[in-house]
């Protein structure tokens, strides 16, 4: 017998049942050999949360959580963010190798002129209460892109799928950025195709009556590393929205803003307002033990921490902590990083979290610059949104091509009434009476 092999005996039947063993993992389905009579449908796993359960194939990005090493495509995310802009790794995300000369200028010009809103567009994202939330406004709006461009229905033609996703990067910076005029009351900018695809973002968000608006390049290039950081994350929870509701043959549109629907979650991207949130009501330096008790107790969570695969610090946190000083000697020290430090430094020595093997996420420190930079709490998820995208896109595009996939169905363990009889509404009782 070959050793990458799994043998299981069923203690119901005595019957012993041997199954291959790739890449550390077994087959589900294999095991719905182990039955107890012909009739049994076959055993399940039962996977809550998805904890065991790989749903895929992928060779976009690899995480060790226990090294805190995250790559894509291979690479480290740490030399990519030294060396490449956002949209070269928008492109090594989606086609699988870093672009040539000659193709980054081609990319960049394709994403840079898919950039505008349609006008209608427009009046959809004016039509918002003026204090709406910027992450409602951006998955509303990414939705309504599938009216503008039906013919995104047509997943199985690669030529329009690249279409659709070009339109995608190009425009949610644009969908961004409106939305945040739209809560401050300013017209929206149009694009500036002069401009690097952070600068213009910037552009869009900044510009009053200047003629020409120029980014500061340290904010700039710091707002692209932050890109590149949170484009990919393998198989998180927005990234499996993507595959899921794909997988239905949804149009790309409605399935990214279903992907931003999840990412909007507070235990998801969500996290970054929130940091900022609890930093706020911290206060101060001094507070941070009897908060870090309050959390111990069972009080809430310490936002910005813990991962699901992080086991270990996450290698984009250590980034962003130095991304921050760059932003800082510019825009001058956010003074929430010191408590955000403090929080650290007590939390890392304290046995709740060592023991728990709580580090600090993506989300930790991000919101600190993005709020240095001008921006208010309720967009960091947003910006988070910009850069996922062709993450999601490239999750998609793969799942598309699996031919394993097929439309996204788990099965359950059904644990409600059996089949009863049924009352006319006159003889039904009320189960609480007060209720309701
Ligand atoms: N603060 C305090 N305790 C925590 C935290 C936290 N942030 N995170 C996990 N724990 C505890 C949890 O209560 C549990 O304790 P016990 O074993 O005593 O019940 C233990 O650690 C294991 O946690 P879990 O809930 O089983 O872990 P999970 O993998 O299901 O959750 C998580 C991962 C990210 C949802 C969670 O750590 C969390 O809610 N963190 C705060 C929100 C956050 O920062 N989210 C951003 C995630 S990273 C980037 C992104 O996805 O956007």
């Amino acid at each position: 017998m070959t050793k990458d092999t799994v043998t299981i005996t069923d203690n119901r039947t005595n019957q012993t049942y041997t199954f291959p063993v790739v890449k550390g993992t077994i087959r589900a389905m294999d095991l719905r050999q182990i039955k107890t009579s012909p009739d049994d449908f076959g055993l399940m796993t039962y996977d809550p949360a998805f904890m065991n359960t790989a749903s895929c194939q992928s060779s976009i990005s690899f995480i060790d959580g226990e090294l805190g090493i995250l790559r894509y495509r291979g690479y480290p995310i740490e030399t990519l963010a030294e060396h490449c802009t956002f949209l070269e790794v928008a492109y090594l995300l989606l086609f699988g190798e870093l672009p040539t000369g000659a193709e980054l200028k081609n990319w960049v010009h394709e994403i840079t002129h898919h950039t505008m809103l349609h006008e209608t567009t427009k009046q959809f994202m004016e039509s918002f209460r003026y204090d709406a939330h910027p992450m409602g406004m951006l998955v509303s709006t990414v939705a309504a892109l599938s009216t503008v461009y039906p013919e995104a229905r047509d997943i199985d033609d690669p030529k329009n799928r690249l279409l659709q996703m070009k339109r995608l990067i190009g425009k949610m910076p644009s969908i961004a950025a409106m939305s945040y005029r739209h809560s401050l009351g300013f017209p929206y900018v149009y694009p500036d195709n002069d401009l690097s695809y952070t600068e213009n973002f910037m552009n869009m968000l900044w510009k009053m009556v200047e003629p020409k608006y120029v980014a500061d390049p340290v904010l700039a290039r710091a707002l692209d590393i932050l890109f590149i950081l949170h484009a990919d994350h393998e198989q998180n929870c927005s990234a499996n929205t993507m595959r899921s509701v794909g997988s239905a043959h949804t149009d790309p549109y409605l399935t990214t803003a279903a992907s931003a629907a999840a990412l909007a979650g507070p235990l998801h991207g969500g996290a970054n307002e929130e940091v900022l949130k609890m930093l706020d009501a911290i206060g101060s330096k001094a507070n941070v033990p009897a908060y870090l008790k309050k959390i111990k107790e069972g009080h809430g969570k310490l936002m910005g921490f813990g991962h699901r695969v992080y086991k270990n610090y996450d290698p984009r946190a250590k980034i962003i902590k130095w991304a921050a000083e760059q932003v800082f000697n510019v825009t001058g020290r956010n003074a929430k990083l010191d408590i955000a430090l403090e929080l650290e430094r007590i939390a890392l020595e304290d046995d709740y979290f060592v023991k728990r093997k709580l580090y600090p996420n993506v989300d930790f420190y991000s919101g600190i610059i993005y709020q240095a930079m001008g921006f208010k709490p309720e967009m960091f998820t947003v910006l988070f949104a910009i850069p996922r995208t062709a993450g999601w896109l490239a999750q998609w595009q793969e799942m598309l091509a699996d031919s394993e996939q097929k439309i996204a169905r788990p099965r359950q363990i059904y644990v409600g009434q059996n089949v009863r009889e049924f009352l006319p509404i006159a003889q039904r009782a009320s189960l609480v009476a007060t209720e309701h």
